[in-house]
């Protein structure tokens, strides 16, 4: 066979696998993101590995001020987990946030439930600290934990600004605290829109606080 044969039977044959094997049109999903619990934004086409709507609702209390983000657009489903993630580093600085996936046309749309982190101390306490530029962080202070935050959870990622205007290159970031067991299982790439950061989970580690 010619190699121009060959490219082209190569060609013709991962078309065929293509059809056979995956949807037959990408998948669209909402996109938007901004300060609030809802957000509106256009239908757009996703790539060919994002096979996933995503919506995410985040409130999260950075020095004090208290933000509520909202989040929708395509995703990976190995990236996504339905479900709850809470994270407690003190009274000051805390995080939580929701996330929904689906798999059809425009999912995403309606937007997600308002929640409400429960504050109520649990008498367990876990080692907490926050730091950019790392992927650790060492302890000054221990955080009270508060709910259903029953483990000292240690999670590294990657911040960069929402607004995605200016080409800032990802911030490495590192916290420990309290946290929810989903926050423990919370997949590497799991997105937390927080602010005018969008963060990145890339690593949790786990254990159960005292
Ligand atoms: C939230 O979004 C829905 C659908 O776009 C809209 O009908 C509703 O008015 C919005 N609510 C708020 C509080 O913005
Ligand atoms: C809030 O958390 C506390 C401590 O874990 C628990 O006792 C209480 O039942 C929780 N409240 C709700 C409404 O879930």
């Amino acid at each position: 066979m010619k190699p121009s044969m060959k490219a082209a039977t190569f060609l013709l044959a991962s078309g065929l696998l293509c059809t056979l094997l995956g949807r037959g049109n990408p998948l669209s999903c909402e996109v938007c993101s901004s300060d609030g619990s809802n957000c509106s934004g256009k239908l757009q086409t996703c790539t060919h590995d994002e096979d996933t709507c995503i919506t995410i609702l985040t409130e999260a209390k950075k020095e004090g001020s208290l933000v509520v983000t909202s989040y929708k657009g395509c995703a990976k489903s190995s990236e996504c987990d339905s479900g709850f993630l809470a994270m407690t580093m003190n009274p000051e600085n805390y995080m939580g946030s929701t996330r929904r996936c689906c798999q059809d046309d425009g999912c995403n749309q309606d937007p997600l439930p308002a929640f409400v982190k429960n504050h109520t101390e649990n008498g367990l306490r876990c080692p907490s600290c926050f730091d950019t530029f790392t992927e650790t962080c060492t302890s000054t202070q221990d955080a009270l934990c508060v709910g259903e935050e029953t483990h000292c959870v240690t999670v590294t990622g990657l911040a960069r600004s929402r607004e995605g205007l200016l080409k800032f290159a990802d911030v490495k970031f590192a916290a420990r605290g309290c946290g929810t067991e989903n926050t423990c299982h919370s997949k590497p790439g799991t997105l937390v829109p927080s602010g005018s950061h969008l963060l990145t989970i890339k690593k949790t580690s786990c254990h159960p606080s005292s």
